[in-house]
């Protein structure tokens, strides 16, 4: 099980800084939301930084576009150093062929869905896919509420994910009280932005170590409770 830092929490005066922090204290996926005002109403990073980003993180660089018409932009970060990009199903007339693109970068191709979108959305891309995002929450922000119905559409992903090898990627509202039930429902990558950078900063990279322990610990207690 992986936590992939969303470093949509961190401090973006930062932002070097904060991933070498996260990746000190642990985690070796960092989550880059990019957001363009239109497809959600926030505005925050293009693919300059995720290039100057690319110095900083030894791991894997998780970018998650939520912006919108997908094309406009895409390539652009299939050239900033990124490992994984994904789309969002609901951002493109011609999901297919962005996913046919990413893989044709010798990149990672994911796929994400919004707390309002149907499985159905993403099944026609699941042979092509590397790993699918489920929104837990209505892009844009961090810190809001995970929204429990999502919970059932990670168990019926799951079941298409595992016999293919594709990541299950969870994204929003992830806390320690609930990263237990989504891993057990099936995910096994939890994106998690407040959760690890509440209370921290990139001179205090302990607390981010004891956020990230705790998320982990308590997915571990529920496991065991399973065995
Ligand atoms: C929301 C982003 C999420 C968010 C997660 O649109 O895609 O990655 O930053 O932040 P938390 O963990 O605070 O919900
Ligand atoms: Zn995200």
């Amino acid at each position: 099980m992986i936590i992939a830092p969303s470093i949509l929490s961190a401090d973006f005066a930062e932002l070097g800084a904060e991933c070498q922090a996260v990746q000190k204290a642990g985690c070796d996926w960092i989550h880059i939301d990019v957001m363009d005002g239109h497809f959600v109403p926030n505005l925050t990073i293009g693919a300059g930084v995720v290039s100057s980003l690319r110095k900083y993180i030894k791991g894997t660089i998780d970018v998650h576009l939520m912006i919108s018409p997908t094309q406009i932009l895409l390539e652009s970060f299939l050239t900033s150093g990124a490992d994984i990009v994904t789309v969002h199903c609901e951002a493109s007339s011609h999901l297919y062929k962005d996913i046919q693109q990413i893989k044709a970068a010798n990149i990672k191709a994911g796929v994400a869905l919004n707390p309002g979108t149907p499985i159905a959305m993403v099944l026609e891309v699941i042979d092509l896919v590397d790993l699918i995002c489920v929104m837990t929450v209505n892009p844009g922000f961090g810190g809001q509420q995970f929204i429990d119905s999502q919970l059932k559409k990670i168990i019926e992903l799951s079941y298409y994910t595992q016999p293919r090898n594709i990541v299950l990627e969870v994204d929003g509202g992830v806390t320690r009280e609930n990263a237990g039930e989504i891993v057990a429902a099936g995910a096994n990558v939890l994106v998690a932005g407040t959760a690890v950078f509440r209370g921290g900063n990139a001179q205090n990279p302990e607390i981010y170590q004891s956020n990230i322990a705790q998320l982990k610990a308590s997915t571990m207690r529920l496991q065991s409770q399973f065995k």
